[in-house]
């Protein structure tokens, strides 16, 4: 298994496959990269065995089924490569144009996209009918979701291996078609867009909108605690694929979500966003201000 991209979510993919008993080369852009997502995964299979979850000994196979690299080279031999890089189309282009030149033909293409087509990714490979979308929630060690989407394109076998392995991971799958947003997203991020107009128009504070989907709605997170976990930058660009899709003004994104990017603020990742997470419990910004 290849899983192009060790951030958010690829650290996750790459930790479940490697759990699920597969050799998995991740590759990332840089050193620095590549060592922060493999620590991340490293102290996931540490806590696990301090809770009791892991062997020790299951803990070390599964890390030692995991090869780090910064070289595409190292991806030639897999079977399935899935990429999980930055929401950008041109980079996923280019990114699987030079994959496809690399890895074997009998292999299969996966993306990992939130909103972008899987149908113009696959044509941009000599491979199209091996191309797939598999769209992991976050975080990936934990929601029990994978949903397998299928291109025009995409052939039978390659659908079919999608729900294979999602029932090998464990995940309730569900087919979505390759629609922007497929089904969790086309519902879930204008709730998180309107969670943020609903604060710019002063209908609660954001502890409040918070609390009341979490107590009112029985939600894990609030709106925009979620939004803070998503990544504000990712939000932001499947927001701006989905508003030039559907032409709607409840997927265009608010003021404060594009101040708060232009800022570098992204959220969880950054360490603020709606939340200031450098102490050690969040606390609300004041985003608009
Ligand atoms: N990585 C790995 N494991 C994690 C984790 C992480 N980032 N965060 C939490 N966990 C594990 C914990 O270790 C714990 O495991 P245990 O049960 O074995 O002890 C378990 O998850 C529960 O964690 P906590 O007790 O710390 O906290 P919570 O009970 O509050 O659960 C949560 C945390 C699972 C993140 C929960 O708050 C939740 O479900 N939130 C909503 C997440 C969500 O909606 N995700 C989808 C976002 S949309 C998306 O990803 C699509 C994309 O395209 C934008």
């Amino acid at each position: 298994m290849g899983v192009v991209g060790c951030g958010l979510m690829g650290h996750g993919i790459a930790q479940i496959c490697a759990q699920a008993g597969w050799d998995v080369v991740t590759r990332e852009l840089d050193q620095e990269r590549l060592d922060a997502g493999i620590g991340k995964i490293e102290k996931q299979l540490e806590r696990a065995v301090e809770k009791g979850k892991l062997e020790q000994s299951d803990a070390d196979a599964v890390r030692a089924r995991i090869s780090p690299t910064l070289d595409y080279a190292d991806l030639a031999d897999c079977d399935l490569v899935i990429e999980a890089i930055t929401e950008d189309l041109e980079a996923k282009l280019a990114m699987w144009r030079e994959v496809d030149a690399i890895v074997k033909p009998e292999a299969f293409f996966a993306t990992n996209t939130s909103s972008l087509p899987v149908a113009a990714q696959a044509d941009v490979t000599g491979r199209p009918e091996r191309f797939l979308g598999l769209h992991f929630f976050n975080p990936a060690q934990v929601m029990p979701l994978l949903e397998v989407v299928r291109a025009q394109q995409t052939a039978d076998e390659a659908a079919d291996l999608g729900f294979a392995l999602g029932e090998k991971l464990g995940k309730t799958t569900v087919a979505a078609g390759d629609n922007r947003g497929f089904i969790v997203n086309r519902l879930l991020v204008p709730y998180m867009l309107d969670a943020i107009r609903a604060h710019e128009q002063g209908v609660g504070s954001i502890e409040d909108i918070d609390t009341g989907m979490k107590a009112g709605a029985s939600h894990p997170m609030g709106p925009l605690t979620l939004a803070d976990f998503v990544g504000l930058d990712t939000l932001a660009s499947i927001a701006d694929v989905m508003a030039d899709a559907y032409g709607e003004e409840r997927f265009a994104q608010p003021d404060t979500l594009r101040g708060l990017v232009e800022a570098g603020d992204y959220g969880r990742k950054t360490g603020r966003g709606f939340y200031d997470y450098s102490g050690e419990k969040p606390v609300a910004t004041d985003p608009a201000g």
